[in-house]
């Protein structure tokens, strides 16, 4: 199975979520940033995981505008899941959510509820557990 996890990061959290889930996934699955992947070199049947920070309670701008572009029919059999990174605010907003509306509006399969992770602040760290978190979710995901 192709499995690939499309991130975009300021601060370096969302990229080490993206590496672990990989991880956590096996094989040949890798960690690559949104600006070096073409979601044309997917084949049916293959995972594809993105995930951004919430930045101003939506996806960063990059990956928000590689959403936009997805064509419709894009990801027809390609199975999707999202996640976001965010901090512990009573009100956060949301970016999983509209990660994987627009994967489903491409045509993608969801394999699995939008998650999240959190960090302690802007620039994280991470909080304790989510490294751990985010590769038992690769691996359900792979499983
Ligand atoms: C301009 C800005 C706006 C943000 N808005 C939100 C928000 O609406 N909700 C939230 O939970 N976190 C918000 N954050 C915190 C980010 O989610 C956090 O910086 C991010 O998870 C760090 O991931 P990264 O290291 O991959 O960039 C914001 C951060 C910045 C810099």
């Amino acid at each position: 199975m192709t499995a690939v996890v499309v991130y975009e990061s300021q601060y370096g959290n969302t990229q080490r979520i993206a590496e672990a889930i990989a991880r956590g996934l096996g094989g040949d699955a890798r960690a690559v940033h949104v600006s070096a992947f073409s979601p044309a070199t997917l084949e049916p049947g293959a995972l594809l995981v993105v995930g951004s920070p919430i930045v101003g309670w939506k996806p960063l701008e990059g990956l928000g505008a590689w959403l936009d572009a997805l064509g419709p029919g894009s990801l027809d059999g390609v199975r999707t899941a999202a996640f976001d990174t965010r901090v512990k605010l009573f009100i956060h907003g949301d970016a999983a959510k509209k990660i994987e509306h627009a994967l489903e509006a491409a045509g993608g399969q969801r394999a699995a509820d939008p998650t999240w992770y959190y960090v302690k602040g802007t620039e994280g760290p991470l909080l304790d557990g989510e490294l751990e978190k985010a590769e038992a979710w690769g691996r359900q995901l792979a499983g």
